[in-house]
């Protein structure tokens, strides 16, 4: 009798845990890259479903997909819920949305990205366990596991990782076009395009992989000594918005009626593209002791329906766009006369959510619309 409630108990508890758990990618992942693992945790890419993202969840509970139960949004928000993406009914709080809804697997296994005009597609390679990457020295190889046994058999090398195959022939991983099946644009169901990053061709070096995820400090692989890792935490706000500043140079130039600023985008793609986002030029002058604010700029682009802004899901046109685009320099002019000695503190930034629609959207995290500073400089006069 005893055995068979401890068993029926067993039974049922096994049954619960593989309801509720799906299969992880990540964990295996963690033990070899321990820093990149950690830097993922806080990144979008690891906080991208409903569940983890204020903003995205308030979206969906006004998006008319949702009445409908088509979680259409799992094709870039949340790939690595299987059963969700072949079934969008089932969208339900799970591991998988809690912890790696952009697994380490998916970006690294994207072989190709399809183009379509209302959004492209990621086509993942079938090799288990097969990952691509980039090096430049080994480009058009692929790396085996092996162990060289040298010296009568006294010593042995390892070469390459015990847990994978490296693939390092696809293009995609050296230009950035692996980011393109889900960062490129965005059609709603009118066929207008709400969002797009607008990329430009150039001659330069740097690429989405240079700008976000560059170089920094830290061991790669536990079994690997190298001084540097790509940093994967993808996020201006919750990492480091210093590694970005840089590549928006800010400049100030006197005039007799006034002066202007110059911001100078050096990203190939359009500034802050997203419909929710503001982005502002604040300028505050020191004089005499007094600090003047003037009225900031702000760069939007606004999309909605007959002149008025709407849900992105409504929009079917452009209503205004003063954001500034790829590899644009802006000048911006203030009618404020400026004075010998004073000291013009100018800085570029933005809301990740536009205060007027964090209203609209009745979010509870402050923190969401306050202006974040993506570059600052100061000018004396
Ligand atoms: C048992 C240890 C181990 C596990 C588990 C492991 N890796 Fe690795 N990985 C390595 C080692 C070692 C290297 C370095 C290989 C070399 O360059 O010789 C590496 C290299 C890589 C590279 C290529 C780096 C480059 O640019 O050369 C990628 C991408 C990668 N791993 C992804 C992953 C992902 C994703 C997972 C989880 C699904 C994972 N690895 C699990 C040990 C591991
Ligand atoms: C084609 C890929 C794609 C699809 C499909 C998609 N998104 Fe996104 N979404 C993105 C990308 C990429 C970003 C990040 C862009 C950025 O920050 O500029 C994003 C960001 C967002 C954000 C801002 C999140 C934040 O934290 O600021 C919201 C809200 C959002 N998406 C809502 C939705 C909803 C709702 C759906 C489904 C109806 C959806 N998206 C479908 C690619 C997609
Ligand atoms: C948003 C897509 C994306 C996600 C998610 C992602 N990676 Fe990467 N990863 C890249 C890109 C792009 C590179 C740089 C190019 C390259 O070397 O492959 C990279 C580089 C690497 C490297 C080589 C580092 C180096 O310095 O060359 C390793 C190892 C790696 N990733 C492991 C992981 C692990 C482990 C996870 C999950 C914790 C993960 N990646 C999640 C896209 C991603
Ligand atoms: C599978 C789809 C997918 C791929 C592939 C992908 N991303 Fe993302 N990315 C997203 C989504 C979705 C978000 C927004 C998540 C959210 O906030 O809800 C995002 C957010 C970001 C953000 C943060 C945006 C912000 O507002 O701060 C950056 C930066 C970024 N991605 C860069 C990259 C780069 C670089 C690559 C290529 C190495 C890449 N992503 C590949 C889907 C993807
Ligand atoms: C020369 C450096 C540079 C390159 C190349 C670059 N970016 Fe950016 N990116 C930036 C800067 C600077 C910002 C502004 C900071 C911000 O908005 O978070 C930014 C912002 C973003 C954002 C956040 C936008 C938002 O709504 O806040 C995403 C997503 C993004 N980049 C993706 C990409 C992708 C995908 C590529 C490759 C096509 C790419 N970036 C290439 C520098 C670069």
């Amino acid at each position: 009798m005893r055995l068979f409630t401890i068993s029926s108990l067993l039974l049922l508890s096994l049954a619960s845990v593989s309801n509720a758990s799906p299969k992880l990618e990540n964990h295996e992942c963690k033990a070899c890259h321990p820093k990149i693992y950690k830097e993922y945790q806080s990144s979008h890419h690891a906080n991208s479903s409903i569940y983890k993202d204020e903003i995205f969840n308030a979206i969906w509970e006004k998006h008319p997909a949702k009445a409908k139960n088509n979680f259409k949004c799992a094709k870039c928000h949340t790939p690595s819920d299987h059963a969700l993406m072949k079934d969008p009914s089932t969208l339900a709080k799970n591991e998988i949305q809690m912890t790696e809804p952009i697994s380490c697997q998916h970006c690294h296994q994207i072989e190709s990205v399809e183009k379509h005009t209302k959004s492209n597609k990621n086509i993942l390679t079938k090799k288990e366990k097969t990952f691509f990457a980039s090096d430049p020295e080994k480009k058009g190889t692929k790396l085996e596991f092996k162990e060289k046994r040298s010296f009568f058999g006294l010593f042995t090398t390892k070469i390459g990782s015990p847990y994978h195959d490296i693939d390092y022939s696809n293009e995609d991983y050296y230009t950035g076009n692996s980011c393109m099946g889900c960062h490129s644009h965005k059609q709603n169901s009118n066929d207008f395009t709400i969002c797009d990053l607008e990329v430009k061709e150039s001659e330069g070096k740097d690429t989405c992989i240079t700008c976000h995820m560059p170089q920094v400090s830290g061991l790669m692989a536990n079994q690997k000594v190298t001084k540097t890792h790509a940093f994967h935490s993808s996020s201006a706000l919750i990492s480091k918005p210093a590694l970005l500043s840089k590549y928006i140079l800010l400049d100030l130039k006197k005039a007799d009626n006034g002066f202007s600023v110059t911001v100078e985008n050096k990203a190939n793609h359009t500034l802050v593209p997203h419909p929710l986002r503001l982005a502002k030029l604040r300028v505050t002058i020191e004089r005499a002791g007094k600090t003047i604010e003037i009225k900031p700029k702000t760069f939007v682009k606004v999309i909605g329906d007959k002149g008025k802004p709407t849900f992105p899901w409504l929009a079917t046109e452009i209503i205004k766009d003063s954001s500034i685009k790829a590899f644009e320099m802006r000048e911006v002019t203030f009618e404020e006369k400026l004075q010998k000695g004073d000291r013009v503190t100018v800085e570029f930034g933005y809301h990740i959510v536009n205060p007027k629609i964090s209203k609209k959207l009745e979010l509870k995290d402050k923190s969401l619309s306050k202006f974040v500073i993506l570059t600052k400089k100061q000018f004396s006069i």
